[in-house]
């Protein structure tokens, strides 16, 4: 084990099945300390930046392509952050494991997160389709949220990658997860986030709250569905005209 290592209370199975097991403020200040000091903690981060900003620009890549190429962007915007260590520390007691660089890179797959935004949701399977065409990216976990919703209504596509970073070291595969969403479901998820954290509600308030953000999940998917519709139809009529357009000039130029 390394030698500036933050054991954590071991934890029951039961207490780890406990989502709301959370760290005593005690133990988190400690932590703190300890990986303010920890150039292996460091180093570990700015490894994970590193990761994102790899992910980020493939991202990038493909928005600029397609833009020369079908003169739109189907990525409206990106967004990224590396986890932050409470939160890694919350992970890691939950699961019974030990605060080291060891543990966290072995077993936590999102302590490096990119976000993508896009317009359409055919532009989501597009993007996923063309990222896991890539090489140099290992494709460790799909979940279509999208296709298989989370019962309170949730919608996203995720997925795990392995992304290889080259350090002065040498090379090291690092974990990133992709979470690609259309505009309309990033909206949903930033409210349905919200309210986890709202804490002084009342249960039955909660439960009605959560029903109505369900419906409106079940909606917002309804308004995806008819918007993706619609642009297929201003393709194929622009398609048409611009055939139109060329069949004059073609008839022009033979008379
Ligand atoms: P975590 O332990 O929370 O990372 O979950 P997991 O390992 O089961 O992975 P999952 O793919 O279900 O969720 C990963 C991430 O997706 C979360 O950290 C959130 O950012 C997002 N997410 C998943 N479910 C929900 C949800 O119901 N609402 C919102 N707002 N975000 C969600
Ligand atoms: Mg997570």
């Amino acid at each position: 084990m390394m030698e500036n290592t933050v054991m954590l209370p071991s934890l029951r199975e039961k207490e780890q099945e406990d989502r709301l097991a959370v760290l005593d403020a005690d133990i988190m200040e400690k932590l703190k300390i300890f990986m303010m000091n920890s150039q292996p903690f460091q180093e570990m981060m700015m490894m994970y930046k590193c990761a994102i900003r790899e992910v980020r620009t493939k991202a990038e890549v493909l928005n600029d392509e397609m833009s020369v190429r079908y003169h739109r962007n189907p990525i409206s915007s990106i967004s990224s952050r590396v986890k932050k260590p409470e939160s890694i520390a919350q992970k890691l007691y939950k699961k019974g494991l030990p605060f080291t660089v060891e543990a966290i890179m072995s077993n936590l797959s999102d302590v490096a997160g990119v976000r993508i935004i896009c317009e359409f949701v055919d532009d989501i399977y597009q993007i996923a389709a063309m990222l896991a065409m890539q090489d140099d990216l290992k494709l460790i976990k799909i979940k279509d949220y999208i296709k298989y919703p989370k019962p309170n209504g949730y919608r996203s596509y995720h997925m795990i990658v392995e992304i290889p970073v080259f350090f002065s070291k040498g090379k090291t595969p690092m974990r990133v997860e992709i979470q690609i969403r259309t505009m309309a479901m990033d909206f949903w998820a930033s409210l349905d986030h919200e309210l986890k954290y709202k804490k002084n509600i009342d249960s039955d308030d909660e439960e009605m709250i959560a029903a109505e953000l369900l419906a409106c999940a079940d909606r917002i998917a309804e308004t995806d569905t008819i918007m993706q519709q619609i642009r297929m139809k201003l393709d194929s009529l622009e398609a048409s005209k611009r055939k139109q357009e060329e069949a004059v000039v073609v008839q022009d130029a033979d008379e």
